[in-house]
């Protein structure tokens, strides 16, 4: 989809509320990872609706393919994964590399085939990113873990896995994802607890389930995994992905500085409580329905500043704080704003200043943002998905053009991007530089 020399192209507001329409949320990119990371697990194939077009899917469709799984469409938005006639199992070092959600794989090969190696995974950078929880869980399920020539190459017991206690010192998304995959075929009741509660993860456990694995306490922190002694699953009907909050809640932001009259649909309001409640705090004007939240009557209000904390769902997303803090530039008073997930996560603030933002940096974690700043136009480089989300939202809202490279970064998660803001109203193109 995107090629390197590619920009996005910008024309600002200025400030102006103009945006009007309905802008439709696609499926959730770190769910459909998550499923497709799964595929190993089923027998014969899988089918996937409500997938987006983006880059990190297509990374996960070559990986199966370099795993020896095939992939195929016959509709738009929906893939068939086919089992491996000869699994390979050795995850492609370049590949693996590009992503983080490659890690997720790692699971369900182990769990079917008893073996695995890969390098350590890629993805955005965020701080050091570790995956020490991942390789000790592979441990206690029974397997060996070897660390060598920059591999780990883990080896399941004979027999296969073997389930355990599981207990995550931190919560996290990937790491439930793989364990829950890893369990799906161990022999043996796995419990995971300081389980994470995220929609992506509950969706996955509820297809695992559907599919034969017998799984209680969805939803919770404490997840019992009934093995299936590594009978393959069945998937009995079509994964359908859900919608994506942190695509939601980006546009919904957007609106909220933005719109005369925006709806955000085909979204899953439940899972924007938390971001919405804080612009409600702002002072944002907006409706909502079971799917769809609607922003209009902003005209005449003056935002208000909020303190704002990233939290396990569901508290505030970590990947929506970006897109928040453009938000608070133009909010009235101060906002301090933690990143308590990821250890460096607000280095492109240093980029809003740029465009004209008053942002202090108290420490790696925390910075206060100044409010009622006028951004200007400004030539950015998209350093991850999230940074670059918000960089899109500044330019549309500062005074004059922005110039955003490195959009195959926002392309990893975000799809046909350019198109969808154009109907919207907004002057933004996908230009060669
Ligand atoms: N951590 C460890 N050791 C581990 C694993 C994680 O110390 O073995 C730490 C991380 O460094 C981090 C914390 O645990 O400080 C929580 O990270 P988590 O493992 O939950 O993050 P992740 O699974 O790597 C997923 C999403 C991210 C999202 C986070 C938090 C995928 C592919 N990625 O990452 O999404 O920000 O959960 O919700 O699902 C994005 O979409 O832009 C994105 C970065």
């Amino acid at each position: 989809m995107s090629n390197s020399n590619e920009v996005f192209v910008v024309q600002g507001l200025a400030g102006a509320r103009t945006l009007q329409g309905s802008i439709a949320t696609s499926g959730a990119k770190n769910a459909v990872l998550k499923i497709l990371a799964a595929a190993p697990l089923f027998k014969d194939s899988l089918t996937i609706e409500n997938v987006p077009h983006i880059e990190d899917v297509d990374r996960s469709c070559e990986l199966l393919l370099e795993l020896g799984l095939t992939v195929d469409s016959k509709k738009k938005n929906t893939l068939i994964v086919h089992e491996a006639k000869k699994p390979i199992l050795d995850m492609p070092h370049e590949l693996s590399k590009r992503f983080r959600a490659s890690i997720v794989f790692t699971g369900a090969l182990l769990a079917r085939y008893g073996k695995v190696s890969f390098p350590h995974p890629g993805g955005c950078v965020l701080g050091g990113r570790p995956i020490d929880m991942f390789l000790s869980s592979f441990e206690k399920l029974g397997a060996t873990v070897i660390h060598k020539n920059e591999k780990y190459e883990i080896t399941a017991p004979k027999g296969g896995l073997r389930g355990a206690h599981i207990h995550f010192r931190i919560p996290t998304v990937t790491g439930t994802e793989t364990v829950l995959m890893a369990a799906s075929l161990a022999r043996g009741t796995t419990t995971i607890t300081n389980a994470v509660l995220e929609p992506e993860v509950v969706a996955l456990a509820e297809f695992l389930h559907d599919s034969g694995v017998k799984i209680e306490g969805i939803g919770t922190p404490t997840l019992v995994i009934h093995g299936t002694a590594q009978k393959a699953l069945i998937a009995k009907k079509a994964y359908v992905t859900i919608p994506d909050r942190i695509e939601a809640a980006s546009f919904v932001i957007l609106a909220a500085l933005a719109a005369k009259d925006v709806t955000v649909t085909h979204c899953n309001t439940i899972h924007l409580e938390s971001v919405l409640e804080h612009l409600k705090m702002m002072g944002v004007n907006f409706t909502t329905t079971k799917n769809s939240v609607r922003v209009f009557g902003n005209e005449k209000i003056v935002l208000q500043a909020v303190t704002l904390k990233t939290h396990e769902y569901p508290g505030f997303p970590t990947d929506a704080q970006s897109p928040m803090v453009v938000a608070l530039t133009q909010a009235r008073g101060e906002s301090l704003v933690w990143e308590t997930i990821f250890e460096d996560r607000l280095r492109y603030t240093e980029s809003l200043q740029t465009m004209g933002a008053s942002i202090t940096p108290m420490n790696p974690v925390q910075v206060l943002v100044r409010g009622g700043a006028k951004l200007r136009g400004k030539l950015l480089e998209s350093p991850d998905l999230r940074a670059g989300i918000a960089f899109v939202i500044a330019g549309a809202i500062a005074k004059g053009e922005s110039v955003i490279g490195n959009i195959y970064n926002i392309d990893r998660g975000y799809e046909y991007l350019e198109k969808r803001l154009q109907a919207l109203g907004l002057r933004i193109t996908r230009e060669m530089r």
